[in-house]
């Protein structure tokens, strides 16, 4: 069979991406430009902005994903874009870019679902991999427990009431002063600190209810902080990181290896860009261990948004006969199991 080189755009928050995936596993080039240090001296993501600067690089990082791929846009057999869940702004730009270049180049176009991206970045990592297993998507935006019945097909078990496990990172470390986005700076910190040193509630819901709640622990944790701040006393970020990741992991984890038992399913995968705790990861990699299920995670750089995700998911979408039209929109709340 010949290979099946698709160009890939993610532009769904604040990374404009592109890359070129060779058969759905191999990537040919994966260019990411973030945009991390504009929205960072306003504590989030600017949805405007972010719009603004994605139009200002789109047509340089997709002509850089086509030079590092080693190809040309002759060598291209399909185009693949996110087209939900995402900002509106930020997704209409990537929309039209692969639209634009679909008619111009009279290739074949395929949305692509965000977080069936995330989910599919798992088979670039692991060649092995194939459905059905699994998943928890944790990312900015989303936090899912997702049965994966095949390639992009999936039925949704659980998912937050509240705020995404990613938020929940981003907005404590907003109160701790430790800028954005707070994922990656809580995690290092909690390896300093002593998860024991401060009670956060432990967050149960109903039993039998697979979905996650993120809101009353951040609460408790600005609270906390507010508390002290008041009295003039010491806030120690390192055991707050702890304390707070512990909790944030002990409630991801107890949930989805619930489902695993309940459920007798044996292979576990993690996807979104909270997989890249390492707090998560380890823990999840030693308890699935203990229970003969098999785990597996995105390789670092595949975790937060890229476009080699999205290139990926486009390839499976490709061989099932998926294709989209010219009059394809930004569905800033496409669900997964539509
Ligand atoms: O998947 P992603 O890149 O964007 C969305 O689709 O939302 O995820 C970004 C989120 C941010 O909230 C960030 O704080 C979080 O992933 N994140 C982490 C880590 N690295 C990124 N959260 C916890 N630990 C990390 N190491
Ligand atoms: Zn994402």
């Amino acid at each position: 069979m010949n290979n099946i080189n698709i160009l890939a755009i993610e532009t769904s928050c604040d990374e404009t991406a592109a890359a070129v995936v060779q058969n759905g596993r191999v990537v040919l080039s994966n260019v990411v430009a973030s945009q991390i240090e504009i929205h960072q001296v306003y504590g989030g993501v600017v949805p405007e902005i972010a719009s603004r600067k994605h139009i200002e690089v789109i047509n340089q990082v997709i002509n850089q994903a086509i030079v590092e791929a080693n190809l040309t846009f002759k060598e291209i057999d399909a185009i693949g874009v996110t087209y939900g869940p995402g900002l509106v702004g930020a997704l209409l730009v990537g929309v039209s870019a692969a639209k634009s270049l679909a008619w111009a180049l009279d290739l074949p176009l395929i949305g692509v679902h965000h977080i069936s991206g995330h989910i599919s970045a798992n088979y670039i990592t692991h060649s092995d991999l194939k459905p059905p297993f699994l998943c928890l998507v944790v990312s900015g935006g989303h936090s899912h427990i997702v049965y994966v019945k095949d390639y992009c097909k999936y039925e949704l078990i659980g998912c937050t009431r509240d705020d995404a496990a990613g938020e929940a990172y981003d907005k404590v470390a907003r109160v701790l002063g430790l800028g954005y986005p707070g994922g990656p700076v809580i995690d290092k910190l909690s390896l300093q600190g002593d998860a024991s040193k401060i009670k956060l509630p432990k967050i149960r819901l109903k039993n039998g209810d697979y979905d996650f709640s993120f809101s009353g622990l951040k609460t408790a944790v600005v609270n906390y902080v507010h508390n002290l701040v008041q009295k003039n006393e010491i806030i120690n970020n390192a055991d707050i990181a702890a304390a707070f990741q512990k909790s944030v992991v002990s409630q991801l984890s107890d949930k989805v290896l619930k489902v695993c038992e309940e459920k007798q399913i044996n292979r576990l995968v993690l996807a979104g860009g909270v997989a890249a705790n390492s707090g998560l990861r380890n823990h999840l990699e030693t308890e699935s261990q203990k229970r003969n299920i098999d785990f597996y995670c995105p390789e670092l750089k595949l975790c937060t948004d890229n476009a080699a995700m999205i290139g990926s998911d486009a390839y499976y979408r490709y061989v099932q006969g998926e294709r989209a039209t010219l009059s394809l929109n930004a569905m800033p709340q496409l669900k997964i199991d539509a």
